[in-house]
């Protein structure tokens, strides 16, 4: 069956789905994107993902496709064109199609694109249940990195570089050496007294819809949660380690470049919280 996507009002199979050349997504990064989670066709955390939607078009002043309601219908009509239990929803809007000049167009209508492809859950839990290689990487972003930007060169280049370096993702760190987010999740240790350890959002990250259900979880578990900045040293000290996003869940990592994390397999409160997720999404 081919994969069906959604473009601009239409539903069309993927060899048929294009946009425009002058798409200022295209030729600009003018635009930005969500990624939802299905689990047993159901959207998981789909509000929150639709809140950052809404805000990461407002900070950019580009206007919504269509009203929430009719937005949600398209994302779930999507899942089912394409017959997904356990998929991907990738959801992107751009400022539209516009002759190329930097500034906004007069009047341009935001480019809407929706597609959904397979997620095995079943490998990304299996993965979890080893846990992961990550590597350091500089972080050579942007001041606004809590806009869900397309924008993703830098990402792209620290993950490359961290699968070069054998690790399945780049941990990123700022001019003074402390931990940002990795390229495309964010980062989390845990001390040797077992405090939870995330740097604040309000600290040029993405806010993670996938860290903030955690950190919620962790305080109905009454885990101890801290929000402040790590340095790398920190965090390969640290007694655990782990990663979330939507992909990946709970990830617990079990090497830091050369340092072994918590004697190389997924620690405690990692796992803990691991579980508390799955059970979250397969619930
Ligand atoms: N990445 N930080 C960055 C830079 C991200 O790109 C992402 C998401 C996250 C985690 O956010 P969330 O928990 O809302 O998925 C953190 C998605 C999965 C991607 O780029 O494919």
């Amino acid at each position: 069956m081919s994969r069906i996507a959604y473009v601009n009002g239409a539903y069309v199979p993927m060899s048929d789905a294009y946009v425009h050349i002058e798409d200022r997504g295209y030729q600009f990064a003018d635009g930005v994107y969500e990624g939802i989670t299905v689990a047993s066709g159901k959207l998981i955390d789909l509000e929150p993902h639709l809140d950052r939607l809404e805000r990461s078009l407002r900070e950019l002043q580009i206007a919504m496709p269509m009203g929430r309601r009719a937005m949600t219908f398209v994302f779930k009509e999507t899942v089912r064109r394409n017959r997904l239990a356990n998929a991907f929803l990738y959801i992107q809007v751009t400022r539209g199609v516009a002759k190329r000049d930097h500034p906004f167009p007069a009047n341009s209508s935001s480019t809407l694109v929706v597609t959904a492809r397979r997620l095995d859950l079943a490998a990304v839990k299996s993965r979890a249940s080893i846990g992961i290689n990550v590597s350091s990487q500089p972080d050579i972003r942007w001041g606004r990195c809590d806009v869900k930007s397309i924008s993703l060169l830098p990402n792209i280049l620290a993950k490359q570089a961290a699968r070069e370096a054998g690790g399945f993702e780049a941990v990123m760190y700022d001019k003074d050496g402390y931990v940002t987010e990795g390229s495309s999740t964010n980062i989390w240790m845990v001390t040797k007294d077992g405090t939870l350890v995330t740097r604040s959002t309000d600290d040029n990250i993405l806010p993670g819809i996938t860290r903030a259900t955690l950190m919620q979880m962790a305080k109905d578990l009454q885990m101890q949660v801290e929000t402040r900045a790590f340095k790398v040293e920190e965090a390969k000290s640290a007694a655990e380690m782990f990663l979330t996003s939507s992909t990946s869940c709970t990830m617990p990592i079990v090497k830091f470049d050369d340092t072994v994390i918590g004697g190389g397999t997924p620690g405690p409160a990692a796992t803990r919280l691991a579980e508390a997720y799955w059970a979250y999404i397969e619930g």
